[in-house]
């Protein structure tokens, strides 16, 4: 029958798409200890759920012999499917064929499903493993590289962008991850860089491996390029599931509410002792944080980059946040360069997929010195200011202890349209510490005392002076520009009925083209 050899045709090329660029690449795939494009695609969508595109697009170079070396999918697999029932485009780059770079063909399949995902309101995943342009293609490689960016633009703040980087993504492949809102490395074999190891050492005179100039650990601690590092590629695509899980599909949605029996009036009794006596004391604000969301999960975004400061998603009674917290653990939580980056860009990820912000509070301030200013700590610092300043998602505040100076300004205060704004009794809001305010205000009395006895009691009585009136919260209450003063133990509480009470909250920006964040 004519039809049952159509079917087998249509079969065997099936099988033969599914094979890529071989069995032996696919085996060396394998040696690498890596997973191929369709297993790593596998692994991400629920169970039968994928629905592949363009399966039988092959390139149309014909430069180089490539005329006659042809595979079918030419290098990417792109389709969609779903993640816990919610649909999901994807794009997975096929290292057997040609290396996975990419040719016109091949921009072509990502461009049709980012589209397709842009028109329906879901997001794109993306899975790299490439070598970049290809070379064979020449400028129309790089046309279809520019058609990827122009659509990673139009859906950034529309649909959620993620990537996984689980091999080589080199030269200006790189830009297309770097415009995408979360990029997941693996630690083993995955790499980003601009130019490679060779071309560095030839340009410069650097010599350095490709782990340490693009490697997954280096873009988490020194660049901040990749925001989750994962030990296996296993490891990582799991981690975008769960990333998924807090996340609206769109921007015209609201974060998907998870069923929650952990008990929102549960009372943390170790949060009234958590602040040490001694101000300049540290501790870890993550315990804050564990303790208060709901059954103590929080997922760490950048968690290697600028310690300083942290950010991540949580929940509280079901509903998806986004927690943006000072770490007095490192630095004493300062706001330096980096710091100010990692925030700024988090809570304009929240603003834009309509998730609250909870900002938890415990900083001494911007840290000085010449290398913060000559790294334009005044615009980056105004990175932060801007985003909270601009965002109009709720916004819940606590101030845990330090808010002192600019930052007391910067993190969500009252007077960046912070919605609620707690503190807690330890609080102390001012414009600097009681050591530097006391120099400054009384400097000629205490270079006028002569017995350095009797100067050092004038500094402290100066100094405890100042505490009692400034480093309290309820100064600040005093104004109405705290809320309410409230019991530590009692947080988790405060913040879902502070949650609830903005369940509705609409507020909007000036109409404008787009702003001027100063970048
Ligand atoms: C065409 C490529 C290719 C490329 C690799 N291959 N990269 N084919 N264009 N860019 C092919 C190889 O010829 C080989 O084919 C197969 O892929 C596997 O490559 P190997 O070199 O054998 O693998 P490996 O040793 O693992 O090395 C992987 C690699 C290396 C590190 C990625 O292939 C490499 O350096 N490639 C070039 C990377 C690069 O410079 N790309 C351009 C960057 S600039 P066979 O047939 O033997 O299996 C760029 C500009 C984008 O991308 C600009 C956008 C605006």
């Amino acid at each position: 029958m004519a039809f049952e050899q159509k079917i087998r045709e249509l079969l065997e090329k099936r099988e033969q798409a599914k094979l890529g660029g071989g069995v032996k690449r696919i085996d060396a795939q394998h040696q690498k200890g890596k997973l191929t494009a369709r297993e790593r695609i596998d692994l991400l969508l629920d169970e039968g759920s994928f629905e592949e595109f363009d399966m039988f697009v092959t390139h149309r170079c014909t430069e180089f012999g490539l005329d006659d070396k042809k595979y079918y999918s030419d290098g990417v697999i792109t389709g969609f499917g779903t993640i816990d029932g919610r649909l999901i485009y994807v794009y997975s780059q096929d290292f057997t064929v040609f290396g996975g770079s990419l040719s016109m063909a091949y921009a072509e399949k990502i461009c049709k499903i980012m589209d397709k995902a842009l028109k329906v309101g879901a997001p794109v995943i993306g899975l790299n493993d490439s070598g970049g342009a290809r070379i064979q293609e020449g400028v129309s490689s790089l046309a279809g590289y520019s058609e990827i960016f122009q659509r990673n633009i139009n859906a950034s703040g529309v649909v959620p962008q993620i990537t996984g980087v689980f091999g080589p993504c080199a030269g200006g492949a790189v830009y297309s991850p770097a415009l995408t809102d979360f990029i997941v490395m693996s630690k083993k074999n995955s790499y980003m860089f601009l130019t490679g190891p060779k071309v560095v050492k030839t340009v410069t005179g650097e010599v350095v491996t490709e782990d340490e100039l693009g490697g997954a650990m280096t873009h988490a601690t020194k660049s901040g390029v990749a925001h989750f590092v994962a030990d296996t590629e296993q490891e990582g695509i799991m981690l975008i599931r769960k990333l998924l899980s807090y996340l609206p599909q769109n921007n015209l949605e609201d974060p998907p509410l998870a069923p929650c029996d952990d008990p929102v009036d549960r009372l943390e009794e170790d949060l009234n002792d958590i602040i040490p006596e001694n101000p300049n004391k540290p501790y870890d604000v993550k315990d804050v944080i564990y303790s208060v969301v709901d059954y103590n999960e929080f997922l760490e975004v950048h968690r290697n980059y600028a310690s300083n400061i942290v950010t991540g998603f949580a929940r509280f009674n079901g509903v998806p946040v986004g927690i943006v917290a000072n770490q007095p653990k490192y630095l004493a939580g300062v706001l330096d360069i980096n710091a100010s980056r990692k925030a700024a860009r988090f809570v304009r990820f929240c603003d834009a997929f309509n998730m609250p912000i909870i900002t938890l509070v415990d900083v001494p301030g911007f840290l000085p010195g010449t290398t913060q200013e000559y790294g334009g700590i005044i615009l980056q610092g105004a990175k932060l200011l801007y985003a909270y300043g601009e965002a109009t998602v709720p916004k819940i505040t606590i101030i845990l202890r330090k808010a002192y100076g600019g930052a007391y300004c910067v993190m969500s205060s009252k007077h960046l349209r912070g919605d609620i704004n707690y503190a807690w009794p330890m609080a102390e809001i001012a414009v600097m510490g009681p050591k530097g305010a006391t120099e400054i205000l009384s400097h000629k009395e205490i270079s006028a005392i002569e017995d350095e006895l009797e100067r050092t009691k004038f500094i402290i009585e100066k100094e405890k002076e100042y505490l009692e009136q400034f480093a309290t919260p309820y100064t600040a209450a005093k104004f109405g520009y705290i809320d309410d003063v409230i019991e530590p133990r009692n947080t988790r509480f405060r913040i879902i009925r502070a949650l609830q009470s903005l369940a509705t909250k609409k507020d909007v920006n000036p109409p404008k083209k787009h702003s001027n964040i100063p970048l």
